[in-house]
């Protein structure tokens, strides 16, 4: 048997010879299926001398028969969540090169932190002098973020990237609105085709309509292009810095030239900042809004949805339109303080997304201004460390120095496409990389290894690849049936985005019990 040990701890079976490899995991059974009639995790006081339930409930409420719930100890229960925990793919377990979401490592002094009773038991309407540590907190990060993105004034409330977009836009358009006719009568964002969806999604939610910019062969914004679309009927122009190709616009400052020339406001989508962070600040480049995606740069666990925060950037002109109530600093302590005025009103219940936000103070604190800088670099010598040693079958789309991630396309591997050469790396313990985005870039491969993985690490992935690429040439069958080791194998993809199936149903046998 031939066995590539990926994993520090654990050898994964890779040649199609090895039968156990063939076998998978066992699937776990659901909760259900493990039910035996008259198991208990706990015991309920006997009703019998109280007061009849009928007394508490209108009879027409009452279930006329006991529900099909599953019948369990206390141990099988937490067996099979248990379970279900280690099977899953987290950071704390696996690799996990997803591009474009910075999935690295989460110190654990920032859940820590979190979850000290003064934050995790706060109650959002406890006078403002109650919690004063908090708001300190809250006023300090608007004011790191601030530091670090060279921009005026911060607001924390948006609870991700995509929710700090509208916040951005809705600044944008008050601002637009409150010069007048002229210019509250623009109706145009501009957004590269390369863009993150929620830029044009963003755009569309407040009103505009979304006109798309060519990028060019060096995967950059095409400036010939954009000048082409840019108007007195221009708004906004929606940049990503780095890029989603993990490149970075170097004639950004061009750009904000001819955005401001126009009349236009430049917004700097900065949901990639782990990769300019001490390095360059969005405002020293022209933007006049930025949001940035605390969860991915400042490490805080997320993905499938959250929890997140997208706090938004503005300069001077901007300041009077940021959401309210905004924390102040005064002679007496720190309080919420609201005008009403220009603000485009509350974007989010109460402060934010606080949790996230804590977490993110934590970990600027932890590293300080030189450490983050380093944590910059060495995310971006991660990406190019593999984008180098990947070359010979995944060469990259646009074949220049990356930042943080790198696009990758496969080449010569035949039959074999880029969503078998992500189901393979399960095998190997890999998390996938993100597939097929950009949309520009076909059969898209886009890697983020995060600075906080070791050399040893990429090396493992670099050496998986390698192989997957010498099976697809070899053997293509066994990759385009991958995954082998999972407890489920291919899924129908398409069947299951049309007819999603979210909800557990009892079978009928169980119903007419
Ligand atoms: C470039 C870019 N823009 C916007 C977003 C949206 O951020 P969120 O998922 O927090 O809404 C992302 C998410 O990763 C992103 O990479």
């Amino acid at each position: 048997m031939s066995s590539l040990n990926l994993q520090e701890s654990k050898t994964v079976p890779v040649s199609s010879n090895d039968h156990s490899s063939d076998i998978g995991q066992e699937a776990e059974p659901f909760l259900y299926e493990r039910s035996t009639p008259g198991r208990r995790a706990i015991r309920f006081p006997s009703w019998k001398k109280r007061r009849p339930i009928s007394g508490w409930i209108p009879d027409s409420f009452l279930r006329k028969k006991a529900p099909p719930l599953p019948e369990l100890s206390e141990l099988d229960v937490v067996r099979h969540f248990t379970l279900l925990s280690q099977r899953n793919y987290s950071v704390d377990t696996h690799f996990y090169p997803l591009g474009s979401c910075t999935m690295k490592y989460n110190p654990k002094a920032n859940d820590r932190l979190c979850a000290l009773p003064a934050f995790a038991k706060a109650h959002p309407f406890q006078p403002d002098k109650t919690i004063q540590g908090l708001l300190e907190i809250l006023y300090d990060l608007e004011r790191m973020l601030s530091e670090i993105c060279g921009m005026d004034s911060f607001t924390l409330q948006p609870a991700a990237g995509a929710h700090g977009e509208l916040t951005g836009i809705l600044i944008a358009k008050a601002y637009l609105h409150s010069k007048g006719p002229e210019f509250s009568r623009r109706n145009k964002v501009l957004i590269p085709d390369s863009a993150h969806g929620t830029n044009p999604a963003s755009a569309a939610l407040c009103g505009f309509d979304v006109v798309t910019v060519k990028s060019n062969e060096r995967g950059r914004v095409d400036l010939e292009d954009l000048k082409k679309h840019l108007g007195s009927d221009t708004a906004l122009v929606m940049i990503t810095v780095p890029n989603t190709l993990g490149l970075f616009e170097d004639r950004v400052q061009e750009i904000a030239e001819e955005v401001h020339r126009q009349g236009a406001l430049l917004y700097m989508d900065g949901a990639n900042l782990n990769a300019l962070v001490g390095l360059l600040r969005p405002g020293d480049l022209g933007f006049d809004i930025v949001h940035v995606n605390v969860h991915k740069t400042f490490s805080i666990p997320h993905g499938g949805g959250g929890p997140g925060g997208g706090p938004v950037g503005v300069k001077k002109h901007l300041i009077p339109f940021l959401p309210e109530p905004r924390v102040v600093k005064t002679k007496q302590g720190y309080k919420l303080e609201e005008d009403g005025r220009h603000s485009v009103g509350r974007l989010r219940a109460f402060f934010g997304n606080t949790g996230a936000l804590i977490r993110a103070y934590t970990y600027l604190k932890l590293y300080g201004a030189e450490e983050l800088r380093d944590i910059s670099e060495m995310a971006i010598l991660h990406a190019n460390y593999l984008r180098v040693l990947l070359k010979e079958n995944f060469p990259a789309y646009v074949d220049q120095s990356c930042m943080h991630e790198c696009v990758l396309q496969p080449a010569g591997l035949g039959e074999v496409k880029t969503l078998d050469v992500a189901k393979r790396l399960l095998d190997f313990g890999f998390y996938a990389p993100t597939v097929y985005f950009p949309l520009i870039v076909p059969e898209a491969l886009m890697i983020e290894p995060t600075e906080t993985e070791s050399k040893q690490t990429l090396d493992r992935f670099v050496e998986a690849m390698r192989r997957i690429a010498q099976e697809a040439k070899e053997k293509p069958d066994w990759v385009k049936q991958a995954p082998h080791t999972t407890p489920v194998r291919r899924l129908d993809e398409v069947r299951a985005a049309r007819f999603p199936n979210l909800r557990w149903k009892p079978n009928k046998e169980m119903r007419d019990e």
